[in-house]
């Protein structure tokens, strides 16, 4: 069974067309990439999933229960966390008060909350940040401790919103094998990406937006070498 399932689901703004009837699901311990070109209507679908907008038409579901027009704070007790496109760091906040504020989603005591906090700044190799301002910490650190801060609700699924973008090949290897560690802690991972060498070779399987529509759907192979992916998307390289 499917632990998500997104049913034609369409989102307008006005006359914008950011999502229309799009269709996917997401099996349990699989890492599964969302990319198209900008204004695809990516963040829309992540926003339409974890509460942020209810979806125009269509439904979506965790498991059997349906999760389309929840609350964000609905969305995330019934297993959904998200990292935002924009950074939402409290710059002058510790490391560890920042992965503490998700935590308490879960965790009412202050202890349990910042044990969960220290656990997870490791889990993410920022262990040693744990009392600096995140405000000091590089891009891809900030990065890092957005998906500590989500994880930190205990979700089913992840959703992560460019965490590779703009970092260095180097940056960009130490957040794979973050995420290639949360999978093995079976919490699976819908993952928008324009840096496909982060993505493709990790991914299980690749969904492509282009204009708000659903274009392919498949193995990162098959998506590769997708005419219409390459023609809307990829390019030819
Ligand atoms: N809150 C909003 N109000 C009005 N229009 C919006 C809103 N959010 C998104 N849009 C529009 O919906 C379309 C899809 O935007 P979206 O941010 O989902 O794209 P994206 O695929 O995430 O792009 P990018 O790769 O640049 O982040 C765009 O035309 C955008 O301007
Ligand atoms: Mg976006």
């Amino acid at each position: 069974m499917s632990l998500l399932s997104v049913k034609n689901v369409s989102k307008h703004f006005g006359g914008i067309v950011a999502n229309q009837d799009v269709s996917f699901s997401l099996n349990a311990g699989e890492i599964v990439g969302l990319i198209g070109p900008n204004g695809a209507g990516k963040t829309t679908m992540f926003n339409c999933i974890a509460g942020y907008f209810p979806p125009s038409a269509g439904e979506i579901y965790l498991n059997d229960e349906k999760i389309s027009g929840l609350s964000p704070e609905q969305c995330a007790h019934a297993g959904i966390a998200r990292t935002f496109q924009v950074a939402r760091t409290f710059t002058s906040m510790s490391a560890q008060e920042n992965v503490m504020v998700g935590a308490f989603l879960k965790n009412k005591h202050v202890a349990t909350a910042r044990q969960v906090a220290n656990d997870l700044l490791e889990f993410v190799n920022l262990g040693k940040f744990k009392d600096k301002p995140a405000g000091s910490m590089t891009i891809s650190e900030q990065r890092r401790l957005a998906v500590a801060r989500a994880l930190a609700v205990s979700p089913k699924l992840l959703l992560m919103d460019e965490v590779m973008a703009g970092l260095n090949p180097t940056e960009v290897k130490e957040t794979v094998e973050v995420v290639l560690k949360i999978r093995q802690r079976g919490i699976s991972c819908l993952i928008v990406e324009h840096v496909l060498e982060g993505i493709m070779p990790i991914a299980n399987a690749i969904i492509v937006l282009d204009y708000g529509k659903k274009i392919a759907d498949g193995t990162p192979q098959a998506i590769s070498t997708n005419p219409q992916v390459i023609a809307a998307y990829l390019g030819v390289e």
